[in-house]
């Protein structure tokens, strides 16, 4: 559908289940050291979810379906150093507004009105003063049944939404690609960044989180590059593309710097490949997604008694927890506007109301815990880690004495980090892999690195 009736739609459907008034910030870039020296802008999900431009210093406010967008004209002194900037008219047009005004005309509108704290903390105090409340993280009264609101809309993906998010799904495909074929002549982590980044940046997206393209895959969010690599390395890459309008894909694969798996590498790869293709097989309406991590872990547990690492029944272990030593995160998350999708929510997006994270060490890291539902599009990412953290802890070392074969594990040092990560987006009938072009047998992951 049309960018313009989508957004429409969108507002509608808002509309319907929230009756207040509603103002929405994109927020506004931040200064590195002088002003127009500044970080990167993105734009509010929210704010890009109903107007769906990246504006920066723009508000809308919303009610009954309609929309008004706020928002400066840019000055001469801005035309002179970024160009000129479009008319707002013609803003209010493309995204179908009903009335466009200054910036400062926000404070006639705002009454009563409900809205949700956007990150930068200079835009949050704006907010606090003209809604003449403190606008925080911790929502309450119609904030919060604002949040919920919005929850309810951005869970499940209309086709505009889905448009976006198979394009950046596809250029992720392509960018690990690039990877793979980058990997023969890197001599460092950062020149494979630079293959996959290259793609993405060509295509005019940016990374919807910071890459983590690493040989010390054990370091859950890597975000350094600077390591040689060898042969004998594995190499993990979890890098995503986002799209002008914000949307996102979020992969990961890992491949052997020689082209080629050692015996415990592959080993190991094929397991958590069993507990990646065995959740994806799940996938479909009404399934709990904490059963697919639960399914994960069963999965990853019986993998590695098969292997010798672990020992005793498979059951007996993940209700232990002893599957959280080597996969200590949750098996995915919702994506959408956001790798992560509506964090800057807590848990509201992630957690079917009344229900709350675990304190097991084997959920407690479980982002999301509801049903699924057609047009949700969530990760699957199992993992085997050896992280020193855990395994060096002398609580953990203690109470899993007996059911890890440490010995053993030694044998496996070479295998620091693996993960296998697809966005998967559940239909009516069952679901989709949006990222099934990128191949995870490791057949074929050695020969495109070869
Ligand atoms: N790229 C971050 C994650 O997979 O959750
Ligand atoms: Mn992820
Ligand atoms: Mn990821």
């Amino acid at each position: 559908m049309h960018l313009q009736g989508s957004l429409r739609q969108r507002r509608q459907k808002l509309a319907q289940l929230f009756k207040h008034p509603v103002v929405l910030w994109s927020g506004s870039s931040c200064s590195r050291n002088f002003r127009s020296n500044t970080f990167p802008f993105r734009a509010s999900s929210h704010f890009l979810y109903f107007a769906g431009l990246p504006l920066e210093q723009a508000a809308i406010r919303m009610e009954a379906g309609s929309l008004e967008l706020f928002m400066d004209e840019g000055t001469p002194s801005s035309a002179l150093w970024h160009g000129e900037t479009p008319k707002r008219k013609d803003l209010a047009e493309v995204i179908g507004a009903n009335a466009d005004f200054p910036l400062l005309d926000l404070s006639k509108r705002i009454q009563d009105a409900a809205t949700i704290a956007v990150q930068s903390e200079s835009v949050r105090q704006q907010q606090s003063q003209l809604l003449n409340r403190t606008v925080s993280e911790t929502r309450s009264g119609l904030d919060l049944e604002l949040a919920s609101a919005i929850v309810a809309l951005r869970l499940t993906h209309d086709q505009s939404a889905l448009e976006e998010l198979r394009l950046a799904a596809q250029v992720t495909v392509t960018a690990h690609l690039a990877g793979m074929a980058a990997t023969p002549t890197a001599q460092r982590e950062s020149e494979i960044r630079a293959a996959m980044e290259r793609v993405i940046i060509a295509e005019d997206m940016s990374c919807s989180y910071q890459s983590i393209v690493t040989v010390h895959g054990e370091v859950l969010h890597n975000n350094h590059y600077q390591h040689p690599i060898h042969t004998g390395d594995l190499l993990l890459a979890d890098v995503g593309a986002e799209t002008p309008t914000g949307w996102a894909a979020d992969v990961t694969r890992t491949w052997p710097v020689s082209g080629q798996f050692s015996a415990t590498q592959r080993a190991v790869y094929d397991v958590v490949l069993a507990a990646h293709d065995a959740c994806i097989a799940k996938v479909a309406p009404s399934v709990e997604y904490q059963d697919l991590h639960l399914l994960a872990a069963q999965v990853i547990a019986e993998g590695l008694v098969d292997l010798g690492i672990l020992q005793g029944k498979p059951e007996d272990l993940v209700a232990m927890d002893a599957h959280a030593l080597f996969f200590p995160h949750g098996v995915g998350h919702l994506l959408g506007l956001d790798v992560h999708d509506m964090e800057d929510l807590g848990d509201l997006a992630g957690y079917e109301p009344g229900r709350f994270r675990s304190e097991r060490f084997g959920l407690c890291y479980l982002r999301l815990n509801r049903p699924l539902r057609p047009g949700m599009l969530v990760t699957i990412e199992p993992g085997f880690y050896q992280v020193p953290a855990l395994l060096q802890d002398p609580a953990r070392r203690a109470k899993y004495q007996k059911v890890v074969n440490w010995e053993r594990l030694e044998t496996f040092a070479d295998v620091r980090g693996i993960r296998i990560e697809d966005d998967v987006l559940v239909t009516e009938s069952g679901h989709e892999v949006l990222t099934e072009a990128l191949p995870v047998k490791p057949e074929i992951i050695e020969q495109r690195v070869g």
